[in-house]
Parts: C-alpha cells; structure tokens; sequence
C-alpha cells in the first residue's frame, strides 16, 4: 500500500458548511508544518461542495470543484450541511456533493480508525473496562450497494406508492475491498472480520463467498471471521476489543461507523480516509480525508470547534496519498500529547478555543522538527 516520495503535492481543500471553513484551516496550518517536516512542498487549492456549492452555483458538486479534486494529490474536506439545505426531499441536497465526489474519484475504501485516548476514557457512553484495548478499524465499502443502485418511485393504481432501492455487489466490488482490508490488518494485529447478513441477502452470500477466498488464497496469515451485521452491531458495544479490521458493504459500514464512533465519547477527535487507487507512477494515491463529525451548525462561526478530527484526517492524508508515514505519526504524536496534556476544546469539557487548540498541536509538531 505504500507510495513513492515525490518533492511536491497538491492538495485541495473544500471547507464546506458549518464547521468546515475554521476547522480545514487549521489542519491546513499543519500540514504546512508537516511539510517542512518532511522537506517537501504543499501547495493548496480550494473549492466549493455542499451547501454552500448550491448556494452559489445551483449544485452540491461544481465540475470546476470536481476537475480541482481529480488534479490534486489529496484531497480534504471540513462537513457538508446544515439547517438552511435541510430537506430530505429538496432536488438538490448537501449530502449529494459528497456521494458525487465519492463516485468521481473512485474512492470506494472508507477507512474509520477508532481507538480512546487513554485520558478521555470517562468522556465514553461505556464502562472503563469495556474500552481496555479497543483499536479497531472499520473498512467500509464506499462506492457500490444499495447507496448507488437504480432506485425508483411509482404511483400505484390505488393512490398509494412504490419506492425501491437496488443493492448490487460484484466480484471486483468485493474483491478489492477485501483485499484493502487484509492489506491492513496486516501492519495491525492480524485480524480481520467479515461482515455481512449471509442469512438473508445474495449480495451478502456474494459477499461471504468471495471474501473467504481472497483472505484465505492471498492472506494465509490473518485471522479471520465472518460475523453477521446484527450481531456486530451487538458486540461493538459488549465487546469491542475483539476486533481490529471490520470490513463491510456500504449501508452496513454506514451505520456500524456511527456506532463504532460513539465509543470513544470524543467523535470531534476521529478522523476518515476515503481511497481509490494508487496513481500512475505509484507517487500517490487518490484520497479523500475528512472528520467523523459533522458540520455543527450550531457552533459555526463561533472559533469553540474540536480541529483534531480534520488534523488527524490530514495525518491520514500524509499516509495513505502522501506515503509520508513519518510525518503522519509525528502529528498523531503532537494531537495524542496535546489532549493528554489537557488541550481541550469545549466539547471535551475544555475550554480553549479552535485556533488554540491547533496552537498546541503545532507547538509540539515544532518540537519534533528540532529532535528530527
Ligand atoms: C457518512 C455520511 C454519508 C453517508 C451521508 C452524509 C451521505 O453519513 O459519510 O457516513 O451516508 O455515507
Ligand atoms: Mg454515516
């Protein structure tokens, strides 16, 4: 999975709604200091996407934003939505830009990491003891399913209606998503689970079939098992230590992603990486990189937002599109030190505000520069 060093990158930056404009500006401000780090050079474009795109252009997903994302190296994003877009039925929706650029760059890899910080184990909806040794990976399948299906709408005779959504899986679907996960697993703790509803659906009988033999042909050396979603579900919070990398289809990523992210009672902390395929000539790799969270509409403009969620997806992006692995965990350093030190933004029950909680995150960056 690694990629070749190249001497400069591009990354684009959509800000988005809400929250998004102040907290991407701050994981901007690091990676400038990563990249200094790292002896190479950033340059930064930035583009429209969700509410805000359909404010000023009529849709979620501009194509200038689009063609700005497909020539970048990476790409991160703050949220998308709020209130003012709100309606579920509305013909164009915030949401949209996201499943569009998604779609365009190909990223079908959601990776959502997921393990407490030892300091902040009370702010967490379970038992101290429950959360000992949780550092899971949930590896959702992002471009196929029921999300990208033809759906349809009839009018029945008798005046009432028909929806339907069509989930389809194919073997190439599976097969690199699985194969992601098992690449993974393999610099965690060897572990990969399965996850599907074998028991009811083909798309999961597909599913079961070809995951079993790709990890069994192409990755002897893991362990793995095949859960079904309901009960994954039940274990998530009984037991989640028990797992290191979960792969699953889109819908059920979905929602076992919001599940696996409350564990942590800190979702301003986690971070996503959505990926496509490694670029001609190996440098990069297309990526898009964005927070858990969402675009907190009632916080917006008021400087209190948590920005560790969008640096540490920036950590993801100087991994996963960059292969610049070392930059990446010295972030993740300065971040862990940071609220281990009590650098907390409000929603962690501090009180400091955005820009100085990146403040404190780029004064410890700095000191890795000098012991480098
Ligand atoms: C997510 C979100 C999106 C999804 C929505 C906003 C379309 O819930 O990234 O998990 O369902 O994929
Ligand atoms: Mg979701």
């Amino acid at each position: 999975m690694s990629v070749a060093r190249k001497s400069e990158y591009s990354i684009a930056l959509l800000p988005g709604d809400g929250i998004g404009p102040e907290i991407v500006e701050q994981a901007r401000r690091v990676l400038v200091a990563a990249a200094e780090l790292a002896g190479v050079k950033f340059s930064f474009e930035e583009g429209l996407i969700g509410g805000a795109a359909i404010d000023a252009t009529g849709t979620a997903l501009p194509d200038d934003t689009t063609a700005m994302c497909k020539r970048a190296d990476a790409v991160l994003l703050g949220a998308v939505g709020g209130p003012k877009w709100d309606n579920p039925s509305a013909k164009v929706r915030p949401e949209q830009g996201l499943l569009a650029i998604r779609k365009a760059l190909g990223l079908y890899a959601n990776l959502r990491p997921v393990a407490p910080h030892a300091s902040l184990v009370d702010a967490s909806p379970l038992r101290p003891e429950r959360l000992a040794g949780v550092d899971l990976l949930v590896v959702r399948e992002l471009t196929g399913g029921i999300y990208f299906g033809e759906k349809g709408l009839e009018q029945l005779p008798g005046g009432g209606e028909r929806a339907r959504d069509l989930c389809t899986y194919d073997t190439e679907e599976v097969t690199r998503i699985v194969r992601m996960a098992g690449e993974l697993a393999r610099g965690r703790r060897g572990k990969v689970t399965s996850v599907d509803k074998a028991n009811v659906l083909e798309t999961s009988r597909l599913w079961r079939r070809i995951a079993t033999k790709v990890l069994a042909e192409e990755f002897p050396d893991l362990q793995v098992e095949h859960v079904l979603v309901d009960s994954c579900a039940m274990v998530l919070v009984t037991n989640p230590a028990r797992f290191d990398v979960i792969v699953t289809e889109n819908m059920f990523g979905d929602i076992l992603t919001d599940e696996a992210a409350v564990l942590t009672g800190s979702i301003g902390l986690l971070p996503s990486a959505s990926l496509g395929a490694v670029a001609a000539g190996g440098a990069t790799r297309v990526g898009l990189y964005e927070p858990i969270h969402g675009s907190a509409p009632d916080i917006a403009g008021k400087g209190i937002a948590n920005p560790v969620g969008t640096i540490l997806s920036a950590a993801m992006l100087l991994r996963h599109s960059l292969g610049l692995e070392a930059e990446a965990k010295a972030v993740e350093r300065a971040v862990a030190d940071a609220v281990k030190d009590g650098a907390r933004t409000k929603d962690l029950g501090g009180s400091l505000s955005t820009v100085a909680a990146a403040d404190e995150v780029l004064s410890r960056l700095a000191r890795e520069t000098t012991a480098a």
